[in-house]
């Protein structure tokens, strides 16, 4: 393509080195759609007749078809997609081909083509995740009534549902589908045109380019058109923070199927055994999801680090952008299908949560609570709780067992009405809170459902 400036052919070395075509074809078929409407113009600015035009689209859907069906033979002669497919097209159209990239560079192409193919995969990975949420929303939904003990440190705090515990991932996943929408809008900015750095005299339609390839505005200064690659460390951060979710989600089930615990049982089908171990049924999924996760954050730094010393405008170390992103969304891609499945097929252990639930002490906040209405200030009613809870330890009586009027008259008989559980549960009505009334209120909202 640099011929004329050039005695040597490139090194092989150098060759090696520099292709990006073994990972860039995935961007033909968003390369070719910028180069028909980049062409288009061109018939717009008398560049191209039509019937040039009609040559170029003809042969470059014919090359997406090969590349699509897999019969398309990459060179790394051509280096990157761009060459691949414009040196196709030229041979196999002559002239024509020759005239497309006039007033384009591979610097305005390839930002181009990334940001097409980012706005695809932001698409698809959304939808993935609300597959997820359902799953979720399901199990919240079969799950409501279950009470299960939530914890904080590791220690069990206070009762909480099987449903308000799912419900937390779908609130975190909430929040990674804003994230997500808000990144796309920074993604669907065209940047065809600003050529390699400083546009062209030749001057095209950008807006009816970027029209065309659904873009919502163009991009307002050349140089940081090309070198800008905020929208792949933006969405390589969207996606770390998805892979630390996933991740916590996991280290739950982990826990949770431990014998330990017993609160859920994975499949079968989402487990594995040890080849020594006859007895073992590991949660593999989960573990690799927390490991990858580890994938996730190393892509992040990777394009971070790439971008921090770099003068204006394209420097070639911005073709390392791509194997993380691409390593990023084929990562979470996966994750979130097979998470899905797992999580649409696990079965929660409801004898185990309500066993773990009997214990008394998740209430010892609720008696505290009583303290506080019969007009105790709460400081004075949590050591007076304490004091109990002492007691109970010392004496092996459970603390709902416990002769709570011999610890100190401010209790009286009434206070063990607290040690129910649907009481202790009914009464978390304030928003947010899990009373089952809230939780299925919840579940309605994000199916958009209105509740009972
Ligand atoms: N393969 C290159 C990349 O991914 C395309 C742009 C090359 N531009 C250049 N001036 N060498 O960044």
């Amino acid at each position: 393509m640099w011929k004329g400036r050039f005695s040597k052919a490139t090194a092989d070395l150098v060759q090696q080195y520099g292709e990006s075509i073994s990972y860039d074809w995935r961007l033909f078929s968003h390369d070719i759609l910028g180069s028909i409407a980049h062409a288009r113009a061109q018939v717009k600015a008398g560049i191209l007749t039509e019937d040039e035009f009609s040559q170029i689209e003809n042969g470059l859907r014919e090359i997406e078809n090969e590349i699509s069906e897999g019969h398309f033979e990459f060179s790394i002669e051509h280096e990157d997609i761009h060459m691949n497919i414009e040196a196709a097209l030229t041979e196999r159209i002559g002239a024509a081909g020759a005239k497309l990239h006039t007033a384009r560079s591979r610097n305005d192409q390839v930002a181009t083509d990334t940001r097409l193919y980012c706005r695809d995969a932001i698409d698809d990975l959304l939808t993935l995740l609300g597959g997820l949420q359902n799953a979720l929303l399901d199990q919240a939904s079969r799950y409501a009534e279950t009470v299960l003990p939530g914890y904080t440190h590791l220690q069990r705090g206070q009762p909480v549902t099987v449903g308000h515990h799912l419900l937390a991932y779908v609130e975190m996943l909430a929040r990674d589908r804003s994230r997500l929408t808000e990144a796309r809008r920074r993604v669907n900015v065209s940047p065809l045109g600003s050529g390699a750095l400083a546009g062209s005299t030749i001057n095209l339609d950008r807006e009816a380019i970027a029209a065309e390839l659904g873009f919502e505005s163009v991009t307002t200064n050349s140089m940081d058109a090309i070198s800008d690659r905020d929208y792949i460390a933006e969405l390589l951060f969207d996606f770390a923070l998805i892979g630390a979710h996933l991740s916590r989600l996991s280290e739950d089930l982990i826990l949770w199927c431990s014998s330990e615990f017993g609160f859920v049982t994975l499949s079968d089908a989402h487990t594995t055994g040890s080849s020594l171990m006859p007895q073992k049924k590991n949660p593999d999924v989960c573990e690799l999801t927390r490991g990858k996760t580890g994938r996730l954050y190393g892509n992040l730094t990777s394009i971070l680090t790439s971008v921090k010393g770099l003068p204006l405008t394209y420097n070639r170390d911005l073709q390392e952008d791509k194997e993380p992103l691409f390593d990023s969304i084929d990562t979470l891609t996966i994750a979130f299908k097979v998470n899905t499945e797992m999580i649409s097929e696990m079965e929660i252990n409801e004898e185990a949560c309500a066993a773990a639930s009997q214990d008394p002490l998740l209430l010892a906040t609720d008696l505290a609570d009583w303290l506080v209405k019969q007009g105790i200030p709460f400081r004075a009613a949590h050591e007076l709780v304490g004091k109990a809870v002492a007691r109970s330890v010392q004496s092996s009586v459970p603390l709902n067992k416990l002769d709570l009027t011999e610890v100190d008259p401010a209790f009286t008989p009434e206070a063990s009405s607290v040690f129910s559980l649907k009481t202790a549960l009914e009464a978390r009505t304030n928003p947010g809170a899990p009373s089952i009334k809230n939780v299925r209120a919840q579940i309605a909202r994000w199916r958009g459902t209105p509740s009972e």
